[in-house]
């Protein structure tokens, strides 16, 4: 039995009493690069928000690590889905990296050399250093979401969730993007990404959950996507 790292039981959430995932059980394999796809509105998005606590669910459970949610918040980065967030905020990116650090620092909540040094690297891996003291409201999309994976980057996770990072960015930002999540992998991290691309999914991950309300499949990417199991989720419109 492989390492599972993250452990959904029987999860079921619902939206004003509609119910848009039931009873669902997930498990994410420790180091694995994970895929979740799905038509549009089949619960990917509530999915994710469930797993970290920031939708209530009716009924179910999720261990991270074997712990309930609130004791490993700081091995968690999250992405969310670009268009749900509002940019135009007046702040730098700088700021913006910097607030992956905020679930390290001590009570005074106040960043020291070596949180600037992180999230500096952080910037240099996304190649978006030279635009740390731009305001973030006058980027392109793509490097909006660059500097949003610098944030979960110089958080240090372990476990990246990412909602459609790829949706709308240029071929650079994605190449970087996958590149980042391949390097952390050789570190032993583990990424959840729903992805909406499927004719680049076997190159981009190891691992796919196949939902549509509720779990129509799980497991390795080579015996788990295949035709039959993408008919059960889209219903023979799968695409292309
Ligand atoms: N804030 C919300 N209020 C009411 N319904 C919602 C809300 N967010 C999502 N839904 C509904 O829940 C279902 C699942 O949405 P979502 O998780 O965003 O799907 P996906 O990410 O797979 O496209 C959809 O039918 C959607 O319309
Ligand atoms: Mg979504």
């Amino acid at each position: 039995m492989k390492d599972v790292i993250v452990q959904v039981e029987d999860l079921t959430m619902a939206y004003h009493d509609k119910p848009v995932l039931w009873d669902n059980d997930v498990d994410i394999i420790k180091g694995s690069r994970t895929a979740i796809i799905g038509p549009n509105g089949a619960g990917k998005s509530t999915l994710l928000k469930g797993i970290l606590g920031l939708k209530k669910t009716l009924s179910g459970s999720v261990l991270i690590m074997d712990k309930p949610l609130k004791e490993v918040k700081k091995e968690i980065a999250y992405i969310p889905q670009a268009s749900s967030v509002n940019w135009d905020f007046p702040t730098t990116v700088m700021d913006v990296v910097l607030m992956g650090r905020y679930v390290h620092l001590g009570w005074i909540k106040r960043p020291r050399k070596e949180d600037y040094k992180k999230a500096e690297d952080a910037l240099k891996t996304i190649d978006m250093y030279d635009f740390k003291d731009r305001q973030i409201s006058e980027l392109s999309g793509g490097q909006r979401q660059r500097v949003f994976i610098a944030r979960a980057i110089a958080q240090d996770a372990e476990i990246y969730f990412m909602d459609e990072p790829l949706a709308g960015v240029d071929k650079k930002t994605e190449k970087i993007i996958m590149d980042f999540l391949k390097k952390s992998q050789k570190e032993g991290k583990t990424s959840i990404v729903v992805h909406h691309d499927l004719n680049t999914l076997p190159e981009y991950f190891d691992h796919v959950v196949i939902l549509n309300k509720r779990i129509v499949a799980q497991g390795p990417v080579e015996s788990t996507f295949t035709r039959e199991n993408l008919d059960l989720a889209f219903g023979g419109d799968s695409g292309d």
